[in-house]
């Protein structure tokens, strides 16, 4: 059982190796592409956090064989295409989860209900149900396009669609749509997102082309494609990568690697960042792993300055605003956060969460509209008071950001329904604390 808070408390440096746990995007990718392929896909790595799980349950649920064959070791026997679930399917957490798994059994003729937790039916679900619609399949949803929804999917036409934001879920459900449907399929993004989809489509034997025309990309797809199953490696997750790296550079005396950290460019912006805030960041071992560029960061404490962060890098460092805000609270000077606006949609609101937790923690923020300023320090030695306790609303990602935000404050930060980590960071704290972290059930 969860503790009810955890507690980060500062005073001792962290050093030390890991290894970053499974991507969370290519964990999901890997079962729902496996379960939708003929033959067998045999999966290392894989993230075994809750929301991934509830994509295995899942992908069971729609007539695949799942097993785990050892520590994050899975095997997926796809049978082809999606036959009709039981029951209803309930994705928990997970936003990815459910959008791509929309966009996956749209194309099957079969009705299924999905729904999740407090969190995931609060999310807004038009932004998937609109294309899918405008392809052939028929929904029936709460007000708003929130969950619990039902889909009613098979004999999908091939559209082209512009998307209105920046979703790499929203352009993967399209894609996995249009895997079956008459005719082609093409997406066009206002600017770039993370392109694993297409990536691992091509790995299962799928052609997808795509071109780059300006800052938009155009992605497309011929009809009638099968896929077939593939061995997957999956890549150390950046955005869980991004907590000790944080951790490191702002706790004095800090030296920590992590290893097999996926580097694909659509995913590192936060790194980018922090080199441009100065800190002292080393990239070793640069390596291919299963069709993407990994290798092992080095974070060194570092005295960290303010910067600009424009709104055209947010699709590469979408889920890493918060920790980015933890680093910006202990750095010289302002840090300016550009275009957060997709911020509102996660598992929580995390422009209003961050903002009111470093607050709380005596962090000097500004927010106007969908733009975050972290004020920083203006003394380099105490800069960061900590000493409250942050309500999380059931965000990982929120409640990680806040306790690395207490390993360097003067005083501990406590973080509320710590028990959520385990969405995305099963093995957080016993990683954290391996590290030299103190963090601690409170
Ligand atoms: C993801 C895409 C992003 C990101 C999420 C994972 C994916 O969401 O925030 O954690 O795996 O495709 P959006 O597509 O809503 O930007």
């Amino acid at each position: 059982m969860a503790p009810a808070y955890l507690r980060a408390r500062p005073g001792t440096p962290l050093r030390g190796r890991i290894r970053a746990p499974g991507d969370k995007s290519i964990s999901h990718r890997s079962l729902i592409l496996g379960a939708m392929a003929s033959g067998v896909t045999e999966v290392e790595g894989l993230l075994e956090g809750d929301d991934v799980l509830r994509t295995a349950a899942a992908m069971r649920a729609f007539g695949a064989g799942v097993e785990q064959l050892g520590e994050g070791r899975w095997r997926v026997e796809g049978r082809g295409g999606f036959s009709e679930p039981a029951d209803i399917v309930d994705c928990g957490n997970a936003g990815t989860g459910v959008r791509l798994i929309m966009g996956a059994a749209a194309g099957y003729p079969l009705s299924v209900t999905f729904t999740g937790d407090a969190s995931l039916k609060r999310r807004p679900m038009m932004r998937v149900m609109t294309p899918l619609t405008q392809m052939g399949a028929g929904f029936i949803c709460r007000q708003g396009g929130r969950l619990p929804l039902s889909l009613r999917g098979g004999n999908l036409n091939g559209i082209a669609y512009r998307l209105p934001e920046p979703s790499a879920q929203v352009k993967s459900a399209i894609l996995l749509a249009g895997l079956g449907a008459h005719g082609l399929t093409e997406v066009i993004e206002p600017e770039p997102t993370r392109d694993h989809t297409e990536r691992m489509l091509r790995a299962f034997g799928a052609t997808v082309t795509v071109r780059d025309e300006g800052m938009e990309r155009y992605i497309l797809m011929e009809p009638g494609q099968t896929l077939t199953g593939t061995a997957i490696r999956v890549p150390g997750d950046p955005s869980s990568a991004a907590f000790p790296i944080v951790a490191a550079l702002i706790t004095p005396g800090s030296a920590v690697t992590v290893e097999g950290v996926l580097l694909n460019p659509l995913r590192t912006g936060l790194f980018l960042t922090l080199r441009e805030m100065g800190a002292d960041l080393e990239i070793s071992n640069q390596r291919e792993e299963g069709g993407e560029l990994v290798g092992d960061i080095t974070a060194r404490h570092s005295a960290l300055r303010g910067v600009d962060v424009p709104a055209d890098r947010a699709p590469s460092m979408i889920d890493e605003y918060p920790i980015l805000s933890t680093a910006a609270a202990f750095a010289e000077g302002p840090t300016v956060m550009r275009g957060l606006g997709e911020l509102m949609v996660k598992e929580s609101d995390r422009l209003a969460l961050t903002t009111d937790g470093l607050t709380a923690c005596g962090v000097g923020v500004e927010r106007d509209g969908d733009q975050l300023t972290v004020v920083g320090s203006v003394r380099a030695n105490h800069p960061v008071k900590g000493g409250a306790q942050v309500a999380t609303h059931g965000d990982h990602r929120i409640a990680m950001s806040h306790l690395v935000l207490g390993l360097a404050a003067d005083e501990p930060v406590s973080v509320d329904e710590p028990g959520m980590i385990a969405t995305s960071f099963p093995e957080f704290v016993g990683l954290m604390t391996g590290l030299g972290a103190g963090i601690e059930a409170a």
